[in-house]
């Protein structure tokens, strides 16, 4: 990889450019192995965190990705020097902490939705905080509801206002009884970064309790916090009066993993996953076993393969932890086209999270979508009449088509979408990818991809 390409990754990276597009050569196989980090979705709440401590914090493995570049921004923005003191190594100090200018925050935080997440820490260092609209890949409402309720529970006082949300806690925070409407991930770390240093004891139902959870509990109990996770989805929190910084290793990127599995497989290639893990991915394991996916679990990683012979086609329902992570079935299902068969991946946790099917159709899969889900369909876990469900009818051969990624993780399908498809396809918009996928250019060309990086 030439260093034009790194430097125009990188500025890719810092500026989320909206212009730079690849250009691919598909229908050579992925072989190689490449290494990943820290997840997307621990290291950046870990950052916040950080917040939260009287002394520095040192967290390692952190990823070269954008969101990690707002949160760094977001946190200078309140006086928290981060230093690389070596790669992938952030100290976080805090001892600083200042009100941040409300601009300089809404002109940081666009394009991400962790600012949210500081205002149980912001509460407890400044007595305020103010939230922007907040950004995030574009897949269904998200709304904020659970987070502004939680907050209001420990007594934090919410206005609306035409700049962004506007909290204060004129007496403090104060433990709470809280139950989810739904194990929601960031409602959940809400919660935990609220209570740790509210006053008294708080008690979380229907808490999520995904492997970066446990990571994000793990760090705080570090810091001094008394957190009690109990069976059922239930989360005690005692608070105490202060906390200090952490020394940590972030949890490996188990979306980043499932990822370049599908794309092992969808490609026909072979690919070792360095950092990777079994425990995080067993249920992804099960159903890429299940398509017809081969895996050998190392040490120090995991290779992923196509073994040969026809893929089978399954029935996914994509769930909150210990399920099918939702952000793993745009990739699979890239490769669910090569299935013989029908193959169903209903979408549990977010209402409109097919819009990649429509580039894929575009390239020659048969996907149908249904948006109402699918009617007297025995569902396992029936939570919203508005629920998808996709149909994917294989094999199809793709063929290569331009198109625009439209998130994250639909994004990354396109990758691997046009690494397969017969010909060569164009693929704008592709600096959202790099919120979530380190380095991801260098990696393609390292597993042998055939394509042209134009920043
Ligand atoms: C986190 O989003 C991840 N993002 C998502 O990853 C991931 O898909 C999701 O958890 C589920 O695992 C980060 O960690 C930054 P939720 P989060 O709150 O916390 C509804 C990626 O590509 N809801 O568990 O925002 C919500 O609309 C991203 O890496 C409310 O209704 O997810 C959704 O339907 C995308 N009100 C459901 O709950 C609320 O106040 C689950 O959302 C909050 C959420």
């Amino acid at each position: 990889m030439s260093s034009v390409v790194q430097d125009a990754q990188k500025a890719g990276q810092r500026v989320g450019l909206k212009s730079d597009k690849i250009v691919i050569n598909g229908g050579k196989p992925l072989r190689g192995r490449i290494e990943i980090r820290g997840a997307k979705n621990l290291a950046t709440k870990a950052m916040v965190a950080a917040l939260l401590g009287d002394t520095p914090s040192l967290l390692k493995d952190v990823p070269d990705i954008s969101d990690v570049g707002v949160v760094t921004g977001m946190l200078n923005a309140y006086g928290v020097s981060v230093t690389e003191i070596a790669p992938g190594e952030l100290l976080l100090d805090p001892s600083n902490v200042l009100k941040a200018h409300f601009a300089e925050i809404d002109a940081l935080a666009g394009s991400s939705r962790i600012p949210i997440l500081f205002c149980g820490p912001l509460l407890h260092r400044l007595g305020e905080a103010l939230i922007p609209d907040l950004g995030g890949c574009r897949i269904g409402d998200r709304p904020i509801d659970f987070h502004l309720d939680a907050l209001r529970a420990f007594g934090a006082i919410v206005d609306k206002s035409y700049e962004g949300i506007r909290l204060t806690a004129p007496n403090g925070l104060k433990g709470a009884q809280i139950e989810l409407p739904y194990p929601s991930v960031g409602a959940t770390e809400q919660v935990l970064l609220t209570a740790v240093r509210a006053e008294g004891v708080t008690e979380l139902k229907n808490a999520a309790i995904e492997p970066e959870i446990m990571d994000l509990i793990a760090i705080l109990q570090k810091m001094g916090a008394i957190i009690n996770v109990e069976p059922n989805r239930v989360i005690f929190i005692e608070g105490v009066d202060s906390l200090d910084g952490y020394e940590h290793r972030a949890l490996f990127d188990r979306n980043e993993a499932a990822s370049w599995a599908s794309a092992a497989l969808a490609t026909e290639g072979d690919i070792f996953v360095g950092g990777a893990k079994q425990q995080e991915l067993m249920t992804f394991l099960n159903i890429f076993r299940k398509v017809g996916g081969a895996f050998d679990i190392h040490e120090d990683g995991i290779r992923f393969y196509h073994p040969g012979g026809t893929l089978k086609p399954v029935v996914v329902e994509t769930d909150v932890h210990p399920g099918f992570m939702t952000d793993w079935q745009q990739p699979l299902i890239v490769a669910l086209t090569k299935a013989e068969g029908v193959s169903i991946v209903h979408e549990t946790v977010y209402e409109n999270r097919f819009g990649f099917t429509d580039a894929l159709i575009a390239m020659g899969a048969n996907i149908v979508v249904h948006k109402d889900g699918l009617a007297g369909y025995d569902r396992r876990v029936a939570r919203r009449e508005f629920e998808q469900a996709a149909v994917i009818t294989g094999p199809t051969p793709l063929h290569g088509a331009d198109v625009v990624v439209p998130d994250l993780r639909g994004g990354f399908s396109h990758l691997i979408a046009a690494l397969t498809a017969e010909g060569r396809s164009t693929i704008s918009n592709v600096g959202i990818i790099s919120r979530g996928y380190e380095h991801f250019i260098d990696k393609l060309a390292l597993l042998g991809a055939d394509f042209i990086y134009e920043g």
